[in-house]
């Protein structure tokens, strides 16, 4: 395989999570709504927490954009909390589903315009290194919750 870069290793994960919150939106029996949830829910966990245990350290440190990371982590917050509505709920929460997709889109436009960006001009960013580094710890955590 090909050496990628840790953007476009994460900006994979965002692909895959619209395509799950289409999915969700287009379904309509509930069983499978609610098996959509949790894949979704576990994939977000994961996807958030790489990025606030790799990523975005390494970002904060070679940008000094204090702020936009801040801003992101507490974005991840917000998502984080949507995320355990949806698996307390023990049925199909619409509503929450919808917020969460509304916000998700906002951060992701986010890392794609500003953040990934901005990393990929940083000099002082190991891109690919860091990219191994995310797929290793994201391997170790989805053996935590299996697809
Ligand atoms: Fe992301
Ligand atoms: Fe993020």
């Amino acid at each position: 395989m090909a050496q990628q870069d840790a953007c476009t290793l994460l900006d994979q994960d965002h692909k895959e999570a619209e395509q799950m919150f289409q999915s969700y939106r287009s379904e309509r029996d509930d069983s499978r709504k609610l098996a959509l949830t949790e894949r979704l829910c576990n994939a977000l966990r994961v996807h958030i927490q790489i990025e606030n245990e790799i990523f975005y350290p390494a970002f904060q440190q070679a940008t000094r954009d204090n702020k936009l990371v801040d801003e992101s982590r507490h974005e991840h917050d917000e998502a984080l909390s949507m995320i355990d509505t949806l698996e307390r709920a023990g049925r199909p929460d619409d509503a929450t589903m919808q917020k969460l997709e509304a916000a998700i889109k906002d951060h992701v436009e986010d890392e794609r315009t500003k953040m990934f960006p901005e990393a990929r001009a940083s000099q002082s960013m190991d891109l690919v290194g860091l990219a191994q580094q995310l797929q290793a710890r994201k391997s170790e955590l989805m053996a935590g919750h299996p697809a």
